[in-house]
């Protein structure tokens, strides 16, 4: 008997996404003769049973179209919004899963995906993922789909500022985009000839920085371009950040942990608008006009690259194989020029960070490009 198989899209939408649903969705119909439906806006359409069918004419023309023609959401199904309250609605999406006869199950996302995808397949569904994100930043794969598009997109903002930074004399302070990794800045400032580049893994004395900059300016280069990533943290604020998470791992009981949790949010809150704060501060100590780009939503936007949308069909058709040969709660995780099943307990609660010894960070430092240190 054919199998009847679901997807579905949660997390932040990615350049892709739909790349990959018609990988799947095609490898499956044509193939192995499975019957493919869609779930709605993540987990949620799969709780409320919101379906899309995804035969015939509807995996056509979607390839270079980007966000998730599924829709998409961040809801977690053991912390669901219902009426007012978090509610637990794995069992309700089992529910939803067994009533459509489903073999199988496709969770597209990145880390959180990973996770949440786990805790279905804990339930016995069976569960498989595909690795998709613009931070690069999922545990165990080589690459994520989405990356490469969202690397070239900052890569020709940082291109573009340098017409402004270099007429008007400025120091550029420009956000990128990647969650608590610094893939995205630390590629598309190598790529885009930044000057400084900040990312979490290495934390910033923002003194070092306008040092940097002076020094630019005392060699007769009269502007500079700093790539920030959105999770790059000042040194003392590393620190601060250092003993919360001591303190997380050593809370015993229920209260303590809420107490920690209060102490982080009020960090990150203040973390907010770090950028502007940043630039006005070296405004400050360099004496330069400072003005600042935040690229947001853009880099995760419109068509996919060539590369994104190459991995994501591999990984789709990857996906329909395991699925036909039964081998379910793992990933798809992309490894040198092949595919790879990484079982999901080595995924999930992983955080793919650059290692300090990585060839991008020695290739910046060697080219003389400043990581704030
Ligand atoms: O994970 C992708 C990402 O774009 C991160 O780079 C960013 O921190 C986050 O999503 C933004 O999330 P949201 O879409 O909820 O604003």
């Amino acid at each position: 008997m054919s199998k009847s198989i679901g997807i579905l899209t949660a997390g932040g939408d990615s350049p892709g996404l739909n790349a990959a649903i018609r990988g799947i969705g095609k490898a499956a119909q044509y193939s192995y003769n499975m019957q493919v439906i869609g779930f709605k806006d993540g987990f949620r359409g799969l709780m409320e049973n919101r379906i899309v069918r995804l035969d015939g004419n509807a995996l056509s023309g979607i390839l270079t179209i980007g966000g998730t023609l599924l829709g998409t959401s961040r809801d977690k199904p053991h912390k669901m919004p219902v009426g007012g309250k978090l509610l637990d609605m794995t069992d309700a999406m089992v529910d939803v899963y067994n009533k459509h006869h489903l073999d199988a199950l496709v969770c597209l996302g990145g880390g959180g995906t990973q996770k949440n995808a786990f805790r279905l397949a804990e339930k016995g569904l069976n569960i498989i993922t595909l690795p998709k994100t613009i931070d690069n930043d999922v545990a165990m794969t080589d690459v994520t789909f989405g990356f490469d598009t969202a690397l070239g997109i900052a890569t020709e903002a940082i291109d573009r500022l340098h017409s402004t930074a270099h007429s008007h004399h400025r120091i550029i302070v420009v956000e990128i985009m990647g969650h608590n990794a610094g893939w995205l800045a630390l590629g598309a400032g190598i790529a885009g000839g930044a000057d400084v580049i900040l990312i979490p893994e290495i934390p910033y004395d923002v003194k070092s920085v306008a040092e940097s900059v002076l020094r630019r300016s005392r060699a007769g280069k009269n502007f500079s371009i700093v790539a920030v990533a959105e999770g790059a943290v000042s040194q003392e604020d590393a620190k601060e950040l250092n003993e919360y998470e001591k303190l997380k791992d050593s809370a015993k009981n229920k209260e303590d942990k809420e107490k920690v949790k209060a102490k982080l949010d009020h960090f990150l809150a203040k973390h907010e608008g770090n950028t502007l704060r940043l630039s006005k501060k070296l405004e400050e100590l360099t004496r330069l006009e400072t003005r600042v780009t935040i690229l947001g939503y853009l880099q995760r936007g419109g068509a996919p690259s060539a590369a994104d949308r190459l991995l994501a069909t591999k990984l789709g058709t990857a996906c329909a194989n395991f699925i036909h040969k039964d081998k379910y709660k793992i990933m798809v995780a992309v490894r040198g020029d092949g595919v790879e099943a990484v079982p999901l307990e080595k995924v999930v609660g992983q955080k793919k960070l650059i290692p300090l010894d990585h060839s991008w960070i020695e290739s910046a430092k060697s080219i003389g490009i400043s990581l704030g240190d």
